[in-house]
């Protein structure tokens, strides 16, 4: 069994800090994305990869390499430009010399891979699409199956009240190499609303695994902080020993030891080599990376700082995102669906329109009260 991560894409809705960092290597408690779905893989016995890479793949290629770190055989595709999700397995069928699992690059599930491929070797489709029970389907494709889960038609993005059935697409499928033989090369294609429309109307047999597990994009910036807020709630657990991210004592969850003793208001995750005044307040739903600083009278609740960030006196965070190497100046308050690019330094004092998205220059857009 091998499988293919699709980590090509630009995006564009967690910018700024996507600028620096692709959206696989973005960290979920401090640990790439991307390497916790790598480790879900390993778990499930699955060791050969291929990562259909796309924007800044060299970021992935340091930190992974060959994949012999984490114990895996990982290779790269890199496509010159955007083939979409089916003509980026298209692109690398070369690699392919088995059934193979298929995962978008930032998907956040529970969804037990054992149990997909035992469904799919005993169905014996071409494809087993993973499916979730979800509230509002139109912004997903609807997938209708009969009696025996065999997929009859397959709907992307229904209008909600057209919608005929909350079954949707969850971005994770287990396919056969032969279905590579039905994806034109040399272009820009839809595994969505080309390729599987186009299986299920030539009468291939598709099937449909529905589960209630856990289920999150963490392509957008809510959706990230509210990853993170779910696992500090043991909505999912990051199954995956030897992580260190993984040590919690209660909802209390830390790398490495807090210089003081903070105003600490559960549940938060600290790293490594952090400093916390005693002044400060910190939580509840503060994700703290590694080599932080927090000075006197700073408040930070319901966000996450990634490595190296300082935050100044009396300084107020909440509802933000900051990346690595932010300076925040004292008094500023960076609240309300901010979401702070790579190494900005905000001036003191400074306030933000809601959702603000702040780059390395902020003191120009910055508005000192
Ligand atoms: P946005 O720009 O914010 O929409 O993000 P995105 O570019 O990642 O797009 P989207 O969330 O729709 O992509 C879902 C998954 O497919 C992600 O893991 C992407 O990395 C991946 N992906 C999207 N398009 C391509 C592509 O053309 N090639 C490859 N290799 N991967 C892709």
């Amino acid at each position: 069994m091998q499988a293919v991560i699709l980590v090509g894409g630009e995006g564009t809705r967690l910018r700024p800090l996507t600028f620096g960092t692709p959206k696989p290597m973005v960290p979920l408690f401090g640990i790439p994305f991307l390497e916790r779905t790598l480790g879900r893989l390993k778990e499930a016995g699955v060791n050969d990869v291929v990562l259909a890479a796309g924007y800044l793949p060299r970021a992935i290629e340091d930190h992974l390499g060959d994949g012999s770190r984490i114990g895996m055989r990982i290779s790269y595709v890199v496509e010159t430009t955007p083939l979409g999700t089916a003509g980026a397995l298209r692109n690398l069928a070369d690699h392919i010399t088995d059934s193979f699992f298929v995962l978008n690059g930032d998907v956040l599930t529970s969804l037990d891979l054992r149990a997909m491929i035992a469904f799919h070797r005993r169905h014996g489709g071409v494809a087993t699409l993973h499916a979730i029970r979800v509230d509002d389907p139109s912004a997903f494709g609807c997938i209708l199956r009969d009696a025996d889960d065999r997929i009859s038609s397959f709907v992307e993005k229904p209008p909600r009240h057209e919608a005929p059935t909350n079954e949707a697409n969850a971005g994770t499928y287990l396919l056969e190499r032969s279905v590579l033989d039905r994806i034109p090369a040399g272009r820009n294609v839809s595994i969505e609303r080309e390729t599987f429309p186009e299986l299920i109307a030539s009468g291939a047999h598709l099937v449909s695994f529905v589960t209630d597990d856990y289920w999150l994009d963490i392509g957008r910036p809510q959706q990230y902080l509210q990853a993170h807020g779910d696992v500090l709630d043991r909505k999912l657990e990051l199954a995956s020993s030897g992580d260190p991210a993984l040590s919690n004592r209660g909802r209390f969850w830390y790398v490495g030891a807090v210089g003081a003793p903070a105003n600490f208001r559960l549940p938060v995750f600290i790293g490594e080599g952090v400093a916390i005044d005693s002044s400060a307040i910190v939580g509840p739903y503060a994700v703290i990376g590694d080599r932080c600083s927090v000075a006197a009278g700073a408040e930070i609740r319901d966000a996450i700082l990634w490595d190296g960030v300082e935050i100044g006196a009396g300084a107020g965070i909440s509802d933000a995102i900051l990346a690595s190497d932010v300076c925040v100046g004292s008094g500023a308050r960076v609240t309300t669906g901010a979401v702070v690019g790579h190494r900005a330094r905000i001036a003191a004092d400074a306030q933000f329109e809601p959702d603000a998205r702040i780059v390395a220059d902020a003191e120009t857009i910055a508005t000192p009260t």
